[in-house]
């Protein structure tokens, strides 16, 4: 039997979950390969820190050069992450002749382009289910699963922090700050949780779906993202009242002029799978001209799901190795890295898109308040499918005033809402969220 070598670059929670599946399944992944999965080096800064699983003394460096200049490793599996050095390691271990797997969405999302054609010329794969979705296994879908498909559209709840955040606040009614700070204490958020709470892990996710749906590399600095700080315990509740829930999607949808990408929290219809999506789970839904509406669910994050995708790309690429190691010069059966568009589909702009949107003003509570509002939004042609007032006060004071529109340019409902603040005592406020209506 051939032996496929593996240098491991970050021995982590990811890495050590890497270790922990690489003995325990060892059998089975022997019998499904036809090849041996050997873990050769680890290589991690920090070799005494606690780990779930036992680092064997003779395998470890604290030098990731040594395992990108060993001759004898085939497959690096970079777990570092960040854009900086981890690039440096899969850049390196390319130009060594090496396959790479990595988790590392943030480095596809930024330097994809430049990777993926440094492996083309290079003849080597690399593997990235892990980067989107964690142990969901979305990428060999996209590669393969919808290939028949014209994608249509995504929307991904991909940020399981963002997800328990909101989860617990829907449940709880509790304010944002205080259920970031009870998960960061149950260890889901970051100390630094910008990138999961500002959406911008979100976006990382949705360039690489991009990428494989719809065969374009976005410049990453044009995706519109914005994230869930704003989000209160009152829209909650309202959103609630209404029979939506509010979820961070990360949404991508083809149009004929281009295509259509941003993160943001949008209300989804309660009753529907996304809405159903709770605590730290993670579920992307995937609409294809053929095979109509699809979603799968999993955990996004966590050692063993996460190094469940990781293994799997370093299984594929073994199979791909075994296969010319016992039959050289035979064609090797790789899987396609994504479908290359000829045409060019330009990002439209968010304020040329059309929504429905949760709009909550700020009003005091006296008469022809509501008809200045409303007023605002007819001049600029957007419909009202529902309102609701609440809570009169004695002798007048403010209200929240939630207003329900149908479908509206979003470039119209900026500029309503401008006028509205022009003469609203508390312009800062006025919200509004999208409505995203999916099965
Ligand atoms: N921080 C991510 C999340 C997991 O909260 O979903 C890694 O992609």
């Amino acid at each position: 039997m051939s032996v496929v070598n593996i240098g491991l670059i970050g021995a982590g929670t990811v890495g050590s979950g890497v270790i922990k599946i690489l003995n325990q399944n060892k059998d089975i992944i022997e019998k499904r390969t036809g090849v041996r999965l050997n873990l050769k080096k680890i290589a991690d800064t920090d070799p005494d820190r606690k780990r779930p699983v036992r680092l064997p003394k003779k395998k470890l460096t604290t030098d990731a050069r040594e395992l990108i200049e060993d001759d004898s490793i085939d497959i690096i599996i970079e777990l570092v992450g960040g854009t900086k050095i981890a690039k440096d390691f899969v850049v390196g271990a390319i130009e060594n002749g090496k396959h790479v797997v990595t988790a590392n969405k943030a480095l596809l999302a930024h330097h994809g382009k430049s990777i993926f054609a440094l492996a083309s010329k290079m003849g080597v794969e690399v593997g990235f289910e892990a980067s989107v979705g964690g142990g969901i296994p979305i990428i060999k879908s996209a590669q393969v699963g919808y290939a028949a498909n014209n994608i249509l559209s995504i929307h991904g709840i991909m940020n399981g922090t963002s997800n328990y955040i909101l989860s617990k606040m829907t449940d709880e009614g509790s304010d944002f700050d205080d259920v970031l700070k009870l998960a960061q204490a149950e260890g889901y958020a970051e100390a630094d949780p910008s990138f999961d709470v500002d959406g911008i892990d979100a976006a990382h996710k949705l360039s690489i779906l991009i990428m494989l749906s719809f065969g374009i590399f976005l410049d990453f600095g044009k995706i519109h993202v914005e994230g869930i700080r704003g989000i209160t315990p009152l829209d909650i509740s309202f959103a609630g009242e209404l029979g939506y829930k509010i979820k961070l999607l990360a949404i991508a949808k083809s149009r004929a002029d281009g295509i259509e990408a941003g993160v943001y929290p949008a209300l989804v219809r309660m009753g529907t799978q996304l809405a159903d999506v709770s605590d730290a789970f993670n579920a992307i839904y995937v609409v294809g001209d053929a095979v109509g509406p699809t979603m799968l669910y999993g955990m996004g994050a966590g050692m063993m799901p996460t190094a469940s995708a990781v293994v799997s790309d370093a299984i594929q690429i073994a199979k791909e190795i075994g296969s010319y190691k016992n039959s050289p010069g035979k064609a090797n059966n790789s899987i396609p890295r994504f479908y290359d568009n000829t045409k060019s589909r330009p990002l439209i702009k968010m304020s040329d898109t059309t929504n429905k949107y949760y709009l909550r003003f700020q009003a005091e509570d006296r008469p022809g308040v509501l008809g200045k509002i409303t007023g605002c939004l007819g001049r600029k042609g957007i419909s009202i499918e529902s309102v609701i007032q609440k809570g009169r006060h004695l002798g007048g004071g403010d209200v929240p005033v939630v207003i329900m529109t149908h479908e509206a340019r979003e470039k119209d409902l900026l500029s309503a809402i401008k006028e509205t603040n022009s003469f609203l005592s508390d312009k800062s406020k006025t919200t509004f969220i999208r409505i995203e209506e999916v099965q």
